[in-house]
């Protein structure tokens, strides 16, 4: 079958450079402005914490050796395409053959070796660098459950249950001012994978096995983070956001989610709390100092602190919170929470009950 090289050349050419203009639209279109969005793909050239930029050095090292190695190739294949393409006045004589080089053999086999032992050397320096760090005694503990779909975040120390969100302190490059995030990472189900480009590596949540990560950011903000590890159905609706605080907002945060909530006001609010332990959402559902003592979906106890619904599928309001309750499969089809069948008006009520959690 006859190919014809100068084409594929160009497709293949054409193909690499769309790739790298989505990239970078990607990268560069949604980065800036305050308000975060529901999706934001992360900078990961921009680190902001000390595991993250550990490994970007490693992988700018890898970036620049493939680089390399393309503009050779590529430079090479271009140029033979060109200088030995079928001449006009190609007589159709088959050309010399010549079998065999002891001295190329040698250099592509030579070559690629001690590239590859220089990567592996480097990438298990890092590797061991981060893992092996020590934690100081005051890290602030962090256990994170990977569910389909979505995190349950727990703070030991603190008695603090929230989903889908990590609240952290910021930390310091000077070690006397250090405050370093210590996460333990667990599965109630299937493997999934944390992971917030700016602040560490990938780390797999594995059933029946802890595994350990550490995040030190130095930068106050909101860094965007997903699930990379396919888990299911939902496994792109399984974001998570890590909310960097000053020391000082973080205590405030950590107040507040220890507070108690304000009692119920209006009769749509204890109606809906009637509605709400009437029905099986204490089955699934958490709320603190009542009977609503289930483990299976997200603890409600703070719901309305929080910035997104169903793991980041929606900004958090009253709109979203209605359409969730009246039938989370809308939003969210796949999603573990059935639709209970309320009638619009159970609904009003219910939410009127679950804006009363905060
Ligand atoms: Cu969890 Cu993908």
């Amino acid at each position: 079958m006859a190919v014809n090289v100068p084409r594929l050349v160009s497709a293949m050419y054409l193909r690499v450079v769309g790739f790298v203009f989505c990239f970078a639209a990607q990268a560069f279109g949604q980065g800036a402005g305050s308000d975060y969005p529901m999706r934001r793909v992360a900078d990961m050239f921009r680190p902001v914490s000390r595991p993250a930029e550990m490994i970007q050095m490693t992988a700018i090292l890898v970036l620049i050796i493939s680089a390399f190695i393309f503009i050779v190739v590529t430079g090479l294949l271009v140029y033979i395409v060109m200088k030995f393409r079928r001449p006009e006045n190609d007589d159709g004589t088959e050309p010399a053959q010549i079998y065999g080089s002891t001295n190329i053999e040698l250099a592509w086999t030579v070559i690629p070796i001690l590239i590859t032992v220089v990567l592996v050397l480097v990438t298990s320096r890092t590797i061991g660098e981060i893992q092996n760090a020590k934690m100081p005694e005051d890290a602030l503990k962090v256990r994170v459950v990977g569910h389909q779909w979505w995190w349950e975040v727990h703070y030991p120390d603190l008695g603090i249950i929230t989903a889908n969100e990590v609240h952290v302190p910021m930390g310091d490059r000077d070690p006397a001012k250090s405050k370093v995030t210590h996460l333990t990472l667990q599965s109630a189900d299937v493997i999934h994978s944390f992971w917030v480009p700016q602040l560490a590596g990938k780390t797999d949540l594995i059933p029946n096995k802890d595994n350990e990560l550490w995040i030190e950011p130095y930068e106050v903000g909101v860094y965007f983070g997903n699930c990379a590890e396919y888990c299911g159905t939902q496994h792109a609706n399984m974001l998570l956001r890590v909310i960097v605080h000053t020391p000082e907002e973080f205590q405030k945060w950590a107040d507040q989610q220890k507070a108690a909530t304000a009692p119920l006001q209006t009769p749509e609010e204890t109606e809906g709390h009637r509605l709400f332990f009437a029905n099986s959402c204490v089955n699934c559902h958490k709320i603190s100092d009542t009977v609503s003592q289930g483990v299976f979906g997200p603890d409600l106890t703070k719901l309305m602190t929080r910035q997104t619904i169903g793991a980041g599928v929606a900004p958090l309001n009253k709109e979203t919170l209605w359409s969730w309750v009246r039938n989370p499969q809308v939003l969210k089809p796949g999603s573990y929470m059935p639709d209970m069948k309320l009638t619009d008006k159970e609904v009003d009520a219910v939410v009127a009950y679950l804006q009363t959690l905060k």
